[in-house]
């Protein structure tokens, strides 16, 4: 994972671990391949973009996720921002997003999601729990 060449300004990287990749990771990388028009590891024309393949980041529970290590304020001042629960289609628009120099809101891109929680929202565990049942010191 050393890069070894000149990255884009935007360098996306997939997951490629077994979560990811059984969530539909190399469909996710082709389409990204396809839309840019490069090759795994090489750079766009304008310097922008480049993909490449990283493991596991630890957000399985959001599988297929990206990184986008992004280079834009130099390479001092790089952040990694996590992109969950991507779709070949969501992962286009937040290339494009970027290319225009807009911030796509990182995190799960499934909006039935919030963060790692169910999506459409909770079906277990959904009132105050119950107090543990409490001995009467008293009757001591
Ligand atoms: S397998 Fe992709 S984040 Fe863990």
């Amino acid at each position: 994972m050393f890069n070894r060449t000149k990255v884009g300004k935007y360098h996306l990287l997939v997951c490629g671990t077994t979560p990811c990749m059984i969530r539909g990771s190399r469909e996710i990388e082709d389409t990204l391949l396809k839309h840019l028009g490069v090759k795994r590891n090489e750079v766009t024309k304008d310097g922008m973009f480049c993909v490449g393949e990283m493991e596991c980041m630890g957000c399985c529970v959001n599988a297929p996720m990206i990184t986008v290590a992004d280079y834009s304020k130099g390479s001092e001042s790089y952040s990694y921002n996590y992109y969950e629960d991507v779709t070949p289609k969501r992962v286009v628009e937040i290339v494009e997003m970027l290319r225009r120099g807009e911030a796509p809101p990182v995190g799960t891109q499934n909006p039935e999601r919030i963060r790692s929680g169910p999506a459409g929202g909770n079906t277990t565990l959904l009132g105050e729990p119950k107090p543990p049942p409490c001995r009467d010191l008293d009757a001591c």
